[in-house]
This record gives C-alpha cells, structure tokens and sequence, in this order.
C-alpha cells in the first residue's frame, strides 16, 4: 500500500512542486496549507509521515508539530522543512520528539532518503508496539487465566477441606460414642457381677438370719422377761434385725428383693414426701418441687420408690453442709432414638422423668465410675454405709427403669430416673384378710436344703399345732412322702434346690397328691418365683421369716380353696 505523505506549507508552489516530485516515488500525497488544516487532516484520516514548513504565518510548524504529536500512536514522524541556518529551532524541534529535518532549498534526493528513513523506523516502532501490546494482551489473558484456576482450585480446596473436616469430626464423634458405650458396657457388666455376688450373699445371710431370728425367738418365748438373759437374747434379735435390714439392701441392689408394683401418680408420692424431707433436711438447704399439673403414672412399689426420692435427697442434702438448693422435679417427656441412643440400656418411648438435682459440692469423673456400688462411699467412717445409691439404682432397674448422673465438682449433681409411661388407672387395694387364729393341725412337708432352716420352721409350725416332716431336697421329699400314711395337706418348699427345683417338685407332687397345697419361701424375690413359675401367681413367704409371718402365711393358704 502507498504510504500517505502530508505536506503542510503556506506557499502552495512549493507544495505543488513537492508534491510533484515525491508522488513518482510512490506516495500518495496530501497537502495543507496551514497548521489547523494540518491537524484536521490528521484527525481524520490516516498519515504516514509529515512535511511541516517551520515559517508559517498564523501557526508556525513548531507550534503545529507540538499539536500534531499527541494525536498519533505512535506519533506520526515528521520532517521539518526550514530556512538555512536555523539551528536553534532545529534542535528544539529534534528535542520536542521531531524525526528530522531538512533546509531549504531542498535537496530532493536527500529528503526521500530521510522520508523513506524516517517511514521504515515509524514502522519498525509501530511493530514493535504491536508486539508489546499483543505481549501485554497475552499477559492479561494468562493472567486472568491463571487467577480463574486459583480461584477454582481454591474453590476446590475450600470444600475438599470443609469435607475432610466434617469427615475428622464425625469419625471423632464416633470414637467418643464407641467409648462411651464401652464404658457403659463396662460399668454395667460390672454392676451386673457385683449385682450377683451381692444377691448371692444376700440369700445366704437370709439362711442364717432365719436360724438366728427363730432360736432367738424359742429362747425368748422359753426366759421370762425378768431373767437378765432375756434383755442380751433381745439384743441379738436387735442385731439379727439390723443384718436383715442390710441384706434387704443389698437383695434391693441385686434386683431380687420382693416388690409389690402397682401404678401410682409419681407427683403424689413426692408431694406426700415433701413434709418429711423438710423435717430431715436442714433450713439452709431450699427445698423446690417443680410438679406438673397432669398426673404422671409409673408402675412402682410405693415404699421403695420413697427410698429412692429419700437416699437421693439425703444424699444432695449431705453435699450441701452449708446450705444450697434442692430441686425436685417430675415430668412426663418422650425420648427419641437419638436420645436414648446416649445411654447404654435405654429404649425410645415416653418416661416419667423424676430429677432430683443440688446445688453441691458435685461428683468428680472417678467417683462416679463407682458411686452405685455397694459399701462404695466417701463419707468418714460411721457417717455412711455406702448402700444407699446402689439400692437405689436396683429398685430403679427392678422397676424397668433408667437412672442417669450428670454432675461436676463444685457445680452441683443432677440425678434423672426415666420410669416407663404407663396409662391411668386406680391402683387397686387389696383387702386385709382377717384371721382367727393362726394354729393348725394339719401336716406340713417342709423341703429346705439349709439344716437350721429346716430345724426353725419345724419348730415353728409345731408350736402351732401342726405335724411337721422334714426333707432337704426332692429325692429325700418323694421317700418320705411315700412313708406317709395320714394325708399331707401342704408342702412348704425352697424355691431354689440343688438339683430339681422347688417349682419342679411341687409339679411332680402334685400328680400324685392332688390335693396338697404349695408355698415357697426364698432367700430371693418374688419376681425369681414368678420367673421359676413361668408367671403363674403362687403363695410365697420371703426370707428370713419371722414366726407371725411364717404362721400367718401358712394358715392363709391352707384356709384358701384349692384351685
Ligand atoms: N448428690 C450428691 N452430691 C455429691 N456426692 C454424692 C451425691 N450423691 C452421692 N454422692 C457420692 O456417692 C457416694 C455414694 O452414695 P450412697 O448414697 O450410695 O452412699 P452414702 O451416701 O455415702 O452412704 P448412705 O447412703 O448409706 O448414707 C457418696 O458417698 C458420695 O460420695
Ligand atoms: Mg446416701
């Protein structure tokens, strides 16, 4: 393409004569008069290189040049034409940015050299400004490239890293919940052995209690008051009655003590409790009841369900030496798969929650592992016997319930026992059955493996007037049953035999002695009966048993039709 010379001079013959000369080489030429068509010109079409006449009239080139150099990128080249000798100016002009010039007269061949100079190192800068501005583009785009990736790998990591950390914390939560269940699985694998030993304790005590409290009942009833043996007799029984009480303990926390559970609304038994805990517990401690206004039933035996209320509130009582709070609160609540998924043996559903909490000295983490064991106490010597808690917690599990401890030291401890819902309705009173007399004269087979045992009810019943025999299990039971030759009108039998059981044999018996009656006694509970019987109700005396009891129990179930 022909470069586009503009040629700016006043005079227009040497315009003309420029013009003349340069367009055989080439070029296509413009001309302007004066400096402001020159920049007109340039703003509107594109010019290659500029021929300026420094001597103008109204605008001289120098001024032009200095207008014309900002409105091209790159600045287009010029060329000055100037009068011979003007040196000054000239180097104004080369300072100002100007390419070259060339003094009138002009030599023609020297001008198209400088012009042809002047256009090749106009292009070689507009190349390389492409370059640069193409370089600088590319830069830009890489550059936002490169910040899009970071942005997105950031993106990236920013979720890889919020996923890992859910993943960190749920695979903790899940730690913390195996453990807590192994410790659960722990304490109550340990409850449960401690549970046994105890019970097994229990039942043996109960053995030797029976032949302790009967002989010291015969040496009673055979030293008048005024002999002063009769006092260290009545302290034995004393005695005999304290061991009795404990082992009932201890047969509470083995779950094997004999409750009677019917339904009760749990706001009235810690209503009815209120006046007593008052009177136990001292003015500094504030007593507050939250009870709801609905009822809330649970299927409890009364009595030991206010042991529970009362061991829990002695206990938070004790905490508090110098005063606090004590709260007490019953309330009916529903526990989700979630919630009961925090305890170890607890199923969802709807319990009656009984809270019992104090404001205390608290319950570190160690002691807590232990507090529900039997003789487990931090109390000085004398001051506890460490039985309270875990007769608690076996009347609470007894009861199908939950008992929970949320405490720490100096921020008080919060006791929770969830009892199953039930529905409401009245609980049933059993009439007293009245009797005349207790004696007898009908003939009783007592089968017991305990010698001593064997021994005191004989001599029991026989004060009564009955004919006793004795067997110490099953086998010697059938023998001497076959020696008989009156009728034998009841079989009193230990619920637990070696080898067949009293159950067992009262079933076997009964083939063969149709009417013969049955009562068990037992070491045990009420619900081992039930469980030997496979739930069949039967007429049961608890041991040790006293003699009124024994007799009463006895003359009950023979005056009973038989069934
Ligand atoms: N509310 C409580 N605040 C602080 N510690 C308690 C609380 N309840 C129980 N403990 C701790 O648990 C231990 C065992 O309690 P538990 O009721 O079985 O026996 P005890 O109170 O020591 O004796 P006892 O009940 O036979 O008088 C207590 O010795 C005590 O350390
Ligand atoms: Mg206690």
């Amino acid at each position: 393409m022909k470069k586009r010379l503009l040629i700016v001079d006043d005079e227009t013959r040497i315009r003309h004569m420029l013009a003349k000369r340069l367009e055989p080489k080439s070029y296509t030429v413009v001309e302007a008069e004066s400096g402001q068509q020159a920049i007109k010109i340039i703003q509107s079409q594109a010019i290659d290189l500029v021929l300026l006449d420094q001597n103008m009239p109204e605008m001289d080139g120098l001024t032009t040049f200095e207008k014309i150099k900002n409105l091209t990128e790159p600045t287009v080249p010029v060329i000055m034409l100037t009068a011979h000798g003007s040196i000054k100016l000239v180097l104004t002009f080369l300072k100002a940015g100007g390419t070259d010039f060339e003094e009138k007269p002009i030599d023609f061949d020297i001008l198209h050299i400088k012009i042809e100079r002047a256009l090749r190192a106009s292009e070689k800068l507009g190349q390389e400004i492409k370059h640069r501005k193409d370089a600088e583009i590319s830069l830009k785009k890489a550059h936002d490239t490169l910040e899009k990736r970071v942005l997105v790998r950031t993106a990236a990591l920013a979720k890889t890293n919020k996923k890992l950390q859910s993943q960190i914390a749920a695979t903790q939560k899940a730690e913390k919940t195996v453990q807590l269940k192994d410790e659960q699985l722990r304490q109550a694998q340990k409850m449960e052995s401690i549970g046994r030993l105890a019970g097994g304790i229990a039942h043996d005590f109960n053995n030797i209690l029976t032949a302790i409290i009967g002989y010291c009942d015969f040496l009673r009833n055979d030293l008048s008051p005024d002999n002063p043996q009769h006092e260290d007799v009545c302290e034995i029984n004393k005695a005999a009655e304290r061991a009795t009480a404990l082992t009932q303990q201890l047969l509470a926390f083995s779950r094997r003590q004999s409750l009677q559970p019917e339904i009760f609304d749990l706001n009235a038994i810690v209503k009815d409790l209120h006046q007593m805990l008052r009177n136990l517990i001292s003015k500094n401690i504030r007593i507050l009841l939250d009870l709801t206004a609905k009822s809330n039933p649970v299927k409890v035996d009364k009595t030991q369900m206010e042991q529970v209320i009362l061991n829990l509130a002695l206990n938070a009582r004790d905490s508090m030496p110098s005063g606090g709070e004590l709260s007490i609160s019953v309330k009916t609540t529903e526990i989700s798969t979630a919630e009961a998924a925090d305890h170890l043996d607890l199923s969802p559903g709807c319990y009656v929650l009984l809270e019992i909490s104090d404001s205390g000295k608290g319950i570190d983490e160690e002691t807590q592992s232990h507090i529900f064991e039997p003789f487990f106490t931090t109390k000085a010597p004398g001051k506890g016997t460490g039985l309270g808690l875990s007769t608690v917690y076996g009347i609470v599990k007894q009861s199908d319930g939950h008992i929970a401890v949320v405490s720490s030291p100096d921020k008080g401890t919060k006791f929770t026992i969830f009892l199953p819902c039930q529905a409401e309705t009245s609980s049933k009173t059993v009439p007293e059955q009245t009797i005349e007399s207790l004696d007898g004269t009908e003939t009783i087979l007592f089968v017991e493996d305990e010698e001593s045992v064997r021994n005191v009810a004989k001599r029991i019943l026989e004060d009564y007037g009955y004919t006793v025999i004795l067997a110490n299990g099953a086998t010697e039971a059938q023998t001497v049953l076959a020696k008989q030759k009156n009728p034998v009108h009841l079989l009193i039998t230990d619920l637990v035999l070696p080898k067949i059981s009293g159950p067992e044999l009262a079933k076997q018996l009964s083939k063969t002695y149709k009417n013969m009656k049955v009562l068990y006694v037992s070491g045990y509970s009420h619900e081992l009966l039930l469980e030997k019987t496979q739930g069949i109700e039967s007429a049961f005396v608890q041991k040790p048993f006293i003699r009124l009891n024994l007799a009463r129990r006895v003359r009950e179930v023979l005056d009973q039709p038989k069934q």
